[in-house]
């Protein structure tokens, strides 16, 4: 009381994780230089630290999210960069991708700069993934190299793949080029279209159009082929069929630069979701039957699956609360993807490190967000480091109440339920955004 404030923050009491292992120690964060002090046990701290108890917790680098929509130009009743950024920081993000089916899509230096601005205000670091094709409307290559100046890393055309096989191989050659990667949204249109859950014996039941888990992995095996033809780098977005692992992970032996992430709803949730209609559970790719879901866990577990992405898709009531065929696909996924992986990850018997690569280090080097690539995400927690960290206790309950998120939207499919697996605070640049799971400001 009183006492003068040190500019330093102690996490005190917690578990360190990071790449190189777990260790229980404070940290001492240097609150003006958003750096790391010092990390151990017994550091004299001064008088007037502000502190953050992490007893029972673990202190790990921020989460970063390769796929969020946070809707911003032109889609503000959905979320804004605010509001998104918001519900990652709460979720234990420090950085997420944002997605460029806004509107206008991020298909050029204007827009992207625009957003990148509206970030530099946000609880957590918000990048920009740029389009792959203008409009993305799968013709015409966006101005990829003006983008890779301002510093994207990552392209995708996201909420549709790039149907043309020719327009995908210039892709990967610029891309290649410019040092960047290319994120594909895996779906053949001439299969999936008209669909809007998997195709199965769920589907038939129910007498809804299915999409085919070989929409997904014909896409999935042809861009493999085009990186082994064009040597250029892919992230594989959102893979949701057994099959599409099976043709990542033989890639991967033969040496071809492919990464995957799946999403939390992909790891938990089935097509039996689907059975009342409900357009909460309409996403695309569809939940897939539990066969499919296993083996999204076991991928995971081989390391076969680099990273677990959100795919954080707000939409407001009045788009989602109509019926099935007409609603639009995606759900709210930032402030519970935690918990919801740590819970469907620990089936396969992963430990809580092992899912924080997934979806800390790991994604941070996919976005080239890591520090070994000048970055400041991903660890590792040791002194001088970017001081981005969340504190995760993961024994915690809570119940998920939509009306709670801090998003602009409401689409969760967890509403009501009881998630294992709790954030308790973030600290974003050395400043503690998130104290005992409240945002700051
Ligand atoms: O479910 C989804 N929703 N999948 C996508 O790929 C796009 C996203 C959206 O933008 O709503």
């Amino acid at each position: 009381m009183g006492e003068r404030d040190t500019g330093m923050l102690v996490v005190r009491g917690g578990t360190v994780v990071d790449a190189g292992g777990s260790r229980r120690a404070d940290v001492v964060v240097d609150r003006a230089g958003g750096t790391v002090m010092a990390v151990g046990l017994g550091i004299d701290t001064p008088t007037g630290s502000t502190v953050l108890e992490a007893g029972g917790c673990l202190v790990s680098p921020g989460l970063v999210d390769l796929h969020a929509h946070l809707r911003q130009p032109g889609m503000e009743e959905a979320e804004t960069i605010d509001s998104g950024s918001r519900a990652a920081a709460l979720g234990g993000y420090t950085a997420v991708v944002t997605m460029p089916n806004t509107d206008p899509p991020i298909d050029d230096a204007a827009v992207a700069r625009d957003v990148l601005k509206l970030g530099e205000q946000a609880l957590c670091r918000v990048v920009v993934a740029g389009a792959i094709t203008v409009g993305r409307a799968g013709e015409r290559l966006a101005p990829m190299g003006e983008l890779a100046a301002l510093g994207v890393r990552l392209f995708t055309d996201d909420g549709t793949g790039v149907q043309d096989a020719g327009v995908m191989r210039r892709a990967l050659e610029y891309a290649r080029g410019l040092g960047v990667t290319l994120a594909q949204h895996c779906e053949d249109q001439s299969l999936a279209g008209g669909g809007h859950m998997h195709e199965g014996a769920c589907s038939s039941r129910l007498g809804v159009p299915g999409v085919p888990a070989a929409a997904e992995e014909v896409m999935v095996a042809r861009d493999i082929a085009l990186v082994r033809m064009t040597g250029a780098r892919m992230h594989f977005l959102h893979l949701s069929t057994a099959g599409s692992l099976r043709l990542v992970a033989a890639a991967r032996a033969e040496g071809l630069a492919v990464t995957a992430e799946v999403t939390p709803h992909h790891l938990e949730l089935t097509d039996d979701e689907l059975v009342g209609f409900d357009p909460l559970y309409k996403v695309s790719p569809p939940l897939r039957p539990a066969g499919d879901v296993d083996a999204l866990r076991r991928a995971c577990a081989a390391g076969v699956v680099d990273a677990v992405a959100t795919d954080h898709a707000p939409h407001p009531p009045e788009a989602k609360d109509g019926p099935l065929d007409q609603a639009p696909p995606g759900m709210l996924g930032l402030q519970t993807a935690w918990p919801v992986a740590l819970g469907a990850l620990g089936e396969v018997g992963m430990a809580p490190p092992q899912v924080l690569a997934l979806m800390s280090w790991q994604p941070a080097r996919i976005a080239g967000l890591h520090t070994g690539g000048g970055g400041d995400q991903g660890g590792p927690v040791v002194a001088g480091a970017a001081a981005n960290l969340c504190v995760l206790d993961p024994a915690a309950r809570w119940t998920v109440d939509p009306g709670a998120l801090a998003s602009r939207s409401r689409n969760t499919p967890w509403a009501g339920r009881t998630l294992v697996g709790a954030v308790r605070h973030t600290v974003h640049r050395g400043e503690p955004v998130v104290v005992d799971g409240e945002a700051q400001r």
